[in-house]
């Protein structure tokens, strides 16, 4: 199939302006390997690769490398948090760039040191932003695109819709890339005609044969409808779009009087998060590694709402890219 060019593919050297964005705990490796070995971007969530999958870091790498010969990039989230996080991050690049990894995406803090490491190998940083001053922030840094994290996103969901947020950051003269909403063909090609350079799509990708995580959490993506999203506080003290299970019903979305006040506060705000950070870590890891149980946390964005069937990650491409070609000609 003829290639899909935006400035976003020639930087990332791909054929489709399709990612498959990181998510912990779902980014098993094999699932990033089809995404690049298909044409798009697959992107590595270093903690999913190593917490949950159970790879070393270099190996794991090298395990993708074995699988394609495509680029393929990195996640890397660079709030500031513990020591710890931090050296860890920052041996992943290290260790990313050594394998010849040259994209990469930072979210939720300043990613200038992640700027400064891989831009002195020629690389790529794309920074999630929710919102036209993050944007300006991260660009003040150096990074090279943005990703539009709107109101229908899996993961930390943004509050601005697709339309709304292009709108808001057109004129950065950087490219952007949809973030959210992207389940079904009709979605990527409404993207790339709203002026979009790529998707970046999570959801989607969970229900395919390649993605590792429990049939039921994926036949729970293909019975769910857009209303069937909420967004709790519960899972890291900020919403979390997930889906409407009796064990989410039960315990509501919101956290505590108590958490709210320490969440709100810039000293013990930090430490807060790290406690859900933690908390969210062994959540999500008991879902990946057990199965359904009603306790469990599935997220999931309002992308739900075009996703069917579980298909291979290349079907998926195939048709995306299909229906844009079929609807260029017919314009
Ligand atoms: C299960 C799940 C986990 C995610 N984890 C991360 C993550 O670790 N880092 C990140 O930057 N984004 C994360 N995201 C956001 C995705 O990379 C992507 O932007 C989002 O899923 C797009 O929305 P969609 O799910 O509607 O396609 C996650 C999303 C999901 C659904």
């Amino acid at each position: 199939m003829d290639e899909i060019t935006t400035l976003f593919t020639r930087r990332a050297g791909i054929r489709y302006p399709i990612i498959c964005g990181a998510m912990y705990p779902c980014s098993n490796p094999e699932l990033v390997a089809a995404v690049s070995e298909s044409g798009g971007l697959g992107i590595v969530q270093p903690l999913s690769l190593t917490y949950v999958h159970g790879y070393e870091m270099r190996e794991g790498l090298k395990y993708i490398k074995s699988l394609t010969d495509k680029p393929f990039g990195m996640n890397i989230i660079v709030e500031k948090s513990s020591e710890v996080y931090e050296k860890r991050m920052q041996e992943a690049v290290d260790i990313a760039l050594e394998e010849g990894c040259r994209f990469f995406i930072t979210a939720l803090g300043n990613p200038a040191w992640v700027v400064e490491k891989v831009k002195k190998h020629g690389g790529v940083i794309y920074h999630d932003a929710t919102e036209r001053k993050w944007a300006l922030k991260a660009l003040q840094y150096g990074v090279d695109g943005i990703i539009c994290v709107n109101n229908r996103a899996g993961g930390h969901a943004g509050t601005r819709s697709p339309e709304e947020l292009f709108e808001e950051m057109y004129d950065l003269g950087v490219p952007l890339i949809c973030a959210g909403g992207v389940g079904k063909p009709e979605d990527f090609v409404k993207a790339l005609k709203i002026g979009y350079a790529g998707v970046q799509m999570g959801t989607r990708f969970i229900a395919t044969k390649e993605c590792s995580e429990k049939s039921e959490y994926k036949e729970a993506i293909i019975q769910a409808g857009e209303k069937d999203i909420v967004l709790t506080e519960r899972v890291t003290g900020i919403p979390l779009s997930v889906i409407k299970t009796p064990y989410v019903e039960k315990i509501g979305t919101k956290s505590g009087a108590g958490a709210r006040f320490l969440l709100r506060n810039r000293f013990t705000k930090k430490y807060m998060r790290l406690w859900y950070a933690w908390k969210a870590i062994k959540n999500l890891k008991k879902i990946s590694l057990s199965g359904y149980s009603t306790k469990d946390y599935w997220q999931a964005g309002k992308s739900v709402e075009g996703i069917h069937k579980i298909e291979s990650v290349k079907e998926i491409i195939t048709e995306f890219v299909g229906l844009y070609h079929e609807r260029s000609l017919t314009e």
